[in-house]
């Protein structure tokens, strides 16, 4: 019923009553429609289920809107970004429009379940902000950057999954927790992506991450495993173009000192705990849904 969900967004846009807002939305790239996977499978598919993920994915739709312009992006998910085809001014603009008519249309589901998203998008924000203020320069501050983690990804899943709980009347305690793991998992596989797999996977170049000076779990791991002297070649790479050969320093070492297994046996326990719990509720879609999550490839 996913499609139920484009059709409701589809609607909202056209209620907008403006030619160019519907010719942006339909150049923004839909993604994998992750957080509406969770919210159907978890509540099914009454209007109220089917709204409530239409704003979420308006909500996240706005954050990426609002994301590259901060980042300065080219692409998002492979295509040319809005901020780079159309300018900043644009691309804010159309964050705050697709933000503001989700706020408007969550008010009409129910008071609890505006709260818990909106809730999500200020923790959201807390965490993006803190993502530009990390990223000003190198650190090895663990729990800052999960802090961060939770805050600008794993928080709107966390939010998914209560709200869909919410609707039908399940433990909210016990999907908020799976939403949570779930998120905070994604985001650490994520970084891990960045720096396996190749360019042309991602859409983006390889160790993007780094160039950007986002210092991810692997980096802050590496840190603490190198000498003296590689941990200042690694700092004096923090936020520069990469040559080839630099590119393959950062590789080689990871590889010899096992970051990605130590980076991904963090995530999988998070994916594991979301398993245990979702098999103890019955709920094997949810399961499997978290199962995929530490196969994916991009
Ligand atoms: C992507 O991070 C960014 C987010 C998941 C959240 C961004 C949140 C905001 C801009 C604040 C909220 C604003 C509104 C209007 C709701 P990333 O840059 O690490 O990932 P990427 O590689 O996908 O760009
Ligand atoms: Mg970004």
């Amino acid at each position: 019923m996913v499609s139920a969900v484009e059709r409701k967004i589809e609607q909202y846009i056209d209620e907008l009553d403006d030619k160019f807002v519907s010719t942006l939305y339909r150049k923004l790239p839909h993604g994998k429609r992750l957080r509406t996977k969770l919210i159907l499978k978890i509540a099914g598919s009454d209007l109220k289920v089917i709204k409530t993920a239409a704003t979420v994915e308006m909500i996240h739709a706005a954050s990426l809107l609002h994301d590259d312009v901060i980042d300065d992006a080219n692409t998002r998910r492979g295509k040319v970004s809005i901020n780079a085809s159309e300018g900043n001014k644009t691309a804010i603009m159309m964050g705050d429009i697709l933000y503001s008519k989700a706020f408007f249309e969550l008010t009409s589901i129910s008071t609890e379940i505006a709260k818990v998203i909106s809730n999500a998008v200020v923790q959201l924000s807390l965490g993006e902000l803190a993502d530009v203020e990390l990223s000003k320069r190198f650190h090895t501050n663990r729990d800052a950057y999960l802090k961060m983690l939770y805050q600008k990804t794993a928080s709107l899943m966390e939010a998914s999954a209560e709200a869909g709980a919410i609707l039908v009347g399940k433990n909210r305690e016990a999907y908020r927790k799976y939403g949570r793991n779930l998120g905070l998992a994604f985001q650490m596989i994520d970084d891990i992506l960045d720096i396996t797999a190749d360019s042309k996977t991602l859409g983006k170049p390889a160790l993007h991450d780094f160039v950007e000076g986002k210092v991810t779990l692997p980096y802050i791991y590496l840190y603490e495993k190198l000498d003296i002297n590689d941990r200042q070649k690694l700092i004096s790479l923090h936020k520069k173009r990469l040559t080839p050969q630099n590119e393959k320093w950062i590789k080689e070492k990871m590889a010899e000192h096992k970051i990605i297994d130590e980076a991904y046996s963090e995530a999988k326990e998070l994916v594991v705990e979301a398993i245990e719990l979702m098999e103890s509720l019955g709920e094997r879609d949810l399961s499997s849904i978290a199962k995929a999550m530490i196969e994916r490839e991009f």
